[in-house]
């Protein structure tokens, strides 16, 4: 029979080392999911600015986007919406069962496509801030 032996509690970050590629895919993927759910309720707060009036929604916009530290929040939230989009739509395939002997290169794909996307962005979102 197989010996059974205690092999910890697999949420405990401390034993990040031992992270193997489809670990890290699981901490991304919950990590950038709940950044989206978080970025709704700073998102929905400032469109409603609109309920005021065009002038306070164009001003709340305009003065949003003069902070330097709103535009580096952009690229990241690029990055992180693409990052979810590209390995959840991975764990869609995987789960039908397609590539499922492929699952770290496509993970490593998943990575690859989020930091080109987001580096060919800076310029957009950068530019006319710094
Ligand atoms: C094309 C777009 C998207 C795709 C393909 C996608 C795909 C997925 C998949 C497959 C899962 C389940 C992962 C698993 O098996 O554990 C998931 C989880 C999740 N997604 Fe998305 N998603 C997308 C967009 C979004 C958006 C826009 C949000 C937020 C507004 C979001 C928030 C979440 C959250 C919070 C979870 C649960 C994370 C956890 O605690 O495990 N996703 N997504």
């Amino acid at each position: 029979m197989e010996e059974a032996y205690d092999r910890g509690v697999i949420e405990d970050f401390g034993r990040w080392r031992e992270f193997s590629a489809g670990m890290w895919a699981w901490v991304f993927h919950k990590f950038t999911g709940w950044v989206l759910v978080g970025y709704l309720f700073v998102h929905i707060p400032v469109l409603s600015t609109a309920l005021v009036g065009a002038e306070t929604y164009t001003a709340t916009i305009q003065g949003l986007e003069s902070l330097p530290i709103v535009r580096v929040l952009e690229v990241g939230l690029l990055a992180v919406a693409v990052f979810h989009i590209m390995n959840g739509t991975r764990l869609l395939f995987i789960d039908l069962g397609i590539g499922l002997e492929r699952q770290k290169v496509s993970f490593y794909a998943s990575l690859l496509i989020t930091a080109i996307i987001a580096v060919a962005s800076v310029p957009t979102f950068i530019s006319g801030v710094f």
